[in-house]
């Protein structure tokens, strides 16, 4: 792949969490790029800078973007070094920026991927070195520019990592209970319940907040990586030796000025007062506060604040500790009561870990999809209750 120039559409990879990647498809299309075909966990699509940044400012469902800058036969660790070498970093990234490399996929003797990484750090380094008298400084907590090395079939493919600390790190989460839902993941529920702003929106175990946050931003109009922007945080294209600063504020301005609050009922409860203070804090780190209703509330006290059709999107405890699961049986059951009851016209969308007793909810699910949220194994049920 030879390099064109730099503001041109050019392929790019949005990745997401597997069983995402239709609804991160039509995230990308409503945003006008081109080329747009989903792959497993991601997205292929072509874009220019201007829409890059726009992924990285809209999308709720992508973990990151990258942009391939090189590719070539790399089946040794000879090949690997020779082939980055022969890359132009300088023109992508000055001295004075700090960088990464991530590795993912082995190949030969090129069999750990921190070894690999090693490697195409030497070889930028090294190349630096000889042409600036230099070499840039590896940062790898909070590089500001990120190499991504890809390796597979006996070809290395050199991205740039558009997006730096994944996306879905708002921001807005400095705080959490135990296992929150990734902010990504929980938007990924929320695209697969069907549920538009203007319709009423539960969680009624909310825990720290993240699936009425996602909705509200919604309902707000607002792209998520403002949310970022707004909190002192920049996406790694911003440190690229090319980077326009006066058109990148142009788009964020563009963006902020297109948000529109659509008027929506949001309920966010939970038991546990101090993680609803905890959500509510976490809301206004996000600009949504005043956009959800936050409420202690134990889930059998809890009724449809609206008439269906509403969403009720929602993952009570996993039951990942020993003892936990007989206790889980009775929460399970009372929301099997609580829906069947009280949410007549709604659809509920649970995420339950996977040893948790799903069946007690004593209803029939419409649809059932096997999830992760980060290292526990869930299923995510829906129903529709009428
Ligand atoms: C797995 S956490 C939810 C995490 C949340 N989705 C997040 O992203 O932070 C489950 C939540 O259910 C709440 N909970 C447990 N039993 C409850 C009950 N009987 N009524 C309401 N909430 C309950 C817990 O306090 C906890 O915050």
């Amino acid at each position: 792949m030879s390099r064109t120039a730099p503001h041109r559409p050019r392929p790019c990879f949005a990745s997401c969490d597997g069983g995402a990647e239709r609804h991160l498809a039509a995230e990308l299309e409503a945003l006008g790029l081109a080329s747009v075909h989903p792959a497993h966990r991601g997205v292929h699509f072509e874009a220019d800078r201007v829409g890059l940044w726009r992924v990285n400012l809209h999308s709720r469902l992508a973990n990151r973007v990258l942009m391939p800058i090189a590719e070539f036969p790399a089946a040794s660790k000879e090949a690997l070094y020779g082939g980055v070498r022969r890359v132009s970093w300088e023109q992508w990234f000055d001295l004075h920026r700090t960088f990464a490399v991530e590795a993912q996929g082995t190949q030969g003797r090129l069999t750990h991927t921190g070894h690999s990484a090693l490697v195409v750090k030497d070889a930028i380094a090294d190349r630096m070195r000889e042409l600036r008298g230099r070499r840039p400084n590896v940062d790898r907590r909070r590089p500001e520019v990120v190499i991504h090395v890809r390796l597979s079939e006996g070809r290395a493919v050199l991205s740039l990592d558009a997006s730096g600390a994944r996306l879905h790190r708002r921001g807005y989460r400095r705080e959490a209970g135990e296992a929150p839902l990734k902010e990504t993941l929980a938007a990924g529920l929320i695209a697969r319940s069907g549920w538009q702003p203007g319709q009423p929106f539960m969680d009624p175990m909310c825990g720290s907040g993240t699936l009425v946050i996602e909705a509200a931003l919604q309902a707000a109009g607002r792209a998520p990586g403002l949310v970022r922007l707004g909190l002192g945080e920049r996406f790694a294209c911003q440190h690229w030796a090319d980077h326009d600063g006066a058109a990148f504020e142009a788009t964020v301005a563009e963006v902020r000025g297109a948000a529109k609050i659509t008027p929506t009922l949001i309920v966010g409860s939970d038991v546990d007062p101090r993680m609803v203070a905890m959500a509510r804090r976490n809301a206004e780190r996000a600009g949504v506060a005043d956009l959800i209703r936050f409420e202690v509330r134990d889930l059998v006290d809890t009724e449809a604040p609206a008439p269906g059709p509403g969403v009720l999107v929602s993952n009570p405890p996993y039951g990942e500790r020993l003892g936990e699961v007989e206790a889980l049986r009775t929460l399970y059951d009372q929301l099997g009561s609580v829906l069947k009851h009280r949410f007549s016209g709604w659809t509920a969308w649970i995420l339950a870990g996977e040893k948790a007793p799903l069946k007690a909810i004593g209803l029939k699910p419409e649809t059932r999809e096997p999830l992760r949220n980060g290292p526990i194994r869930c299923e995510l049920a829906s129903y529709s209750l009428w």
